[in-house]
């Protein structure tokens, strides 16, 4: 069984198919349809819904699309959705908000945009305008009427973030660690189908040997797409989000250790006080409902060539730890990936942590080049290892998304600029080398003549901005 509230509804499910979305259930078994379905692949935010959950001593609000979360993920949760905002029959002061703009006007966006707002609202007492562009960035409205939705957003700042949660703020807390305290795991299940809701490494490490076939799911903000998308349906779902083990940050000295089930925005804090570059261009990587569930184990375990982390992490030299039925074992990350989608994770292992060292002697360069500046895939990502000695590259490591099958490092041009001098003249060795390391492909994104002139061009970018740490004069601030 799980349980959860929805609003200040408590609620039991048991007798559910594992891969039950949270909007399909809202939808089509509570018949709650305020809340929309546009994409049904996390793209468009129309299906934005608020997550409450208790956490060191409070509730944190963050929106997740609901079309690509999985009910079995709510156990010890709060989902919050349109239908519950209102109080006592007035609006909330975000609905009001959007009313008095007129932010409100094909009516089908706006639930999810109310969500977004609604939980900026709560966690945010004084929006900038950046602020409310990073909480809307992943929700689209397709007769481009952002201003009067900015403005709604933006006359909250201010206002005071009280309202009726606020006033249940401590009796949810308590109802949500009770939950937690007397059901720390749970299931659901349906005939033969299952979601199982382990809560430490053993129970998940024997759940998947007892189901060999068994799918592991961390954020599903991946794994939902061969269910919204390709119709599949998987017998056993395995959700690592309550694996303790998986869920940690460790600082020390020498390094930085995040759980696997670790979400993006969790561990932007760490990010940003290490790797200032790798923690803004997380912030590029999806949209805010996508960084609030997509983990970074989930992004590694992918081993997507457009993922947006190996890159950074073959740069940063990362080692993943796993553990699976033959023990505990760590990669290289530059061992791990062994082809198109495919890693050394052994059969019915999990990875565990990735572990990043600290080397203040590097300087760290991380770009993502994409069509859009928000909520877009890569065409190429590119991360930069560098530390100069006496004025000479002495150590470098360059790692790529979208020159490859794989995420992986330039190894020929690395060679060819260790006893460089990091100027214009020193890297051109280098950028040739890039065309013996990669012969990227045309797709979608864009051609492998493209990607290859890209690469070689940030290798440049990376010599300008080293005495430039502003970047701004490098900065695209305006698009025709
Ligand atoms: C709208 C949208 C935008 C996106 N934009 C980007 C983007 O800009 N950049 C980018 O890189 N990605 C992007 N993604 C892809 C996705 O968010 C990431 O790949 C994410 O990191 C996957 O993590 P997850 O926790 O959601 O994984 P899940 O979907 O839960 O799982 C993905 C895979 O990883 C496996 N897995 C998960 N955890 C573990 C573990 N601990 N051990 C072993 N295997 C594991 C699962 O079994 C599954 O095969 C986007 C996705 C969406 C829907
Ligand atoms: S329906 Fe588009 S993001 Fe969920
Ligand atoms: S207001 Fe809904 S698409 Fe623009």
């Amino acid at each position: 069984m799980i349980r959860f509230l929805l609003n200040d509804q408590d609620v039991n499910e048991e007798n559910c198919a594992p891969d039950t979305t949270v909007l399909e259930y809202l939808r089509t078994k509570v018949e709650q349809r305020g809340t929309k379905e546009g994409c049904a692949s996390g793209d468009c935010g129309a299906c934005t819904v608020v997550l409450a959950e208790a956490t060191n001593g409070q509730l944190r609000y963050q929106t997740v699309n609901s079309c690509i979360t999985l009910l079995g993920s709510l156990h010890g949760k709060q989902l919050l959705t349109v239908e519950h905002l209102k109080e006592q029959g007035a609006l909330h002061p975000v609905q009001q908000a959007m009313v008095d703009l007129h932010g409100s006007q094909c009516g089908f966006c706006t639930p999810g945009f109310i969500m977004s707002l609604f939980a900026l609202y709560k966690n945010c007492d004084q929006p900038t305008r950046a602020d409310v562009e990073n909480a809307l960035a992943g929700n689209l409205c397709r007769c481009t009427g952002y201003r009067p939705i900015i403005d709604a957003a933006l006359s909250l700042a201010g206002k005071g973030a009280s309202d009726i949660f606020t006033k249940s703020e401590a009796s949810t807390y308590l109802r949500l660690t009770g939950i937690l305290k007397q059901h720390p795991s749970g299931f659901i299940e349906h005939g033969a189908r299952r979601f199982l809701i382990p809560t430490n490494g053993d129970e998940l490490l024997a759940q998947l040997q007892r189901f060999p076939d068994a799918k592991l799911v961390a954020g599903s903000t991946d794994l939902s797409l061969s269910i919204t998308q390709q119709l599949q349906q998987p017998e056993t779902l395995i959700y690592s989000g309550r694996v303790q083990e998986l869920m940690q940050i460790e600082e020390s000295a020498s390094t930085l250790k995040i759980g696997a089930a670790v979400t993006y925005s969790a561990m932007q804090s760490s990010l940003h006080k290490y790797f200032i570059s790798f923690a803004d261009m997380l912030e590029r990587l999806g949209s805010l409902q996508v960084r609030n569930q997509g983990t970074l184990g989930g992004n590694v375990a992918n081993a997507s060539p457009i993922g947006d982390t190996p890159p950074v992490l073959l740069a940063l030299d990362a080692t993943i730890h796993v553990r699976s039925p033959n023990g505990r074992e760590t990669f290289p990350i530059n061992t791990f990936f062994t082809g198109y989608r495919q890693t050394k994770l052994p059969a019915s292992g999990f990875i565990e942590s990735i572990e990043i060292p600290l080397q203040p002697e590097c300087q760290l360069y991380v770009y993502k080049i994409s069509k859009r500046l928000d909520d877009d895939i890569s065409a190429v990502c590119a991360a930069f290892s560098i530390a100069l000695k006496d004025g000479k590259v002495n150590d470098v490591r360059l790692g790529f998304g979208g020159m490859a099958a794989t995420p992986a490092r330039a190894l020929n041009a690395e060679q060819a600029l260790i006893g460089q001098s990091f100027t214009e003249q020193g890297i051109l060795a280098a950028q040739k080398a890039l065309a013996e390391d990669f012969s990227p492909i045309d797709d979608v994104r864009a051609s492998g003549a493209y990607r290859l002139k890209v690469a070689q061009n940030l290798l440049l970018r990376a010599v300008l901005e080293q005495d430039n740490p502003t970047q701004e004069a490098l900065e695209v601030v305006q698009y025709a």
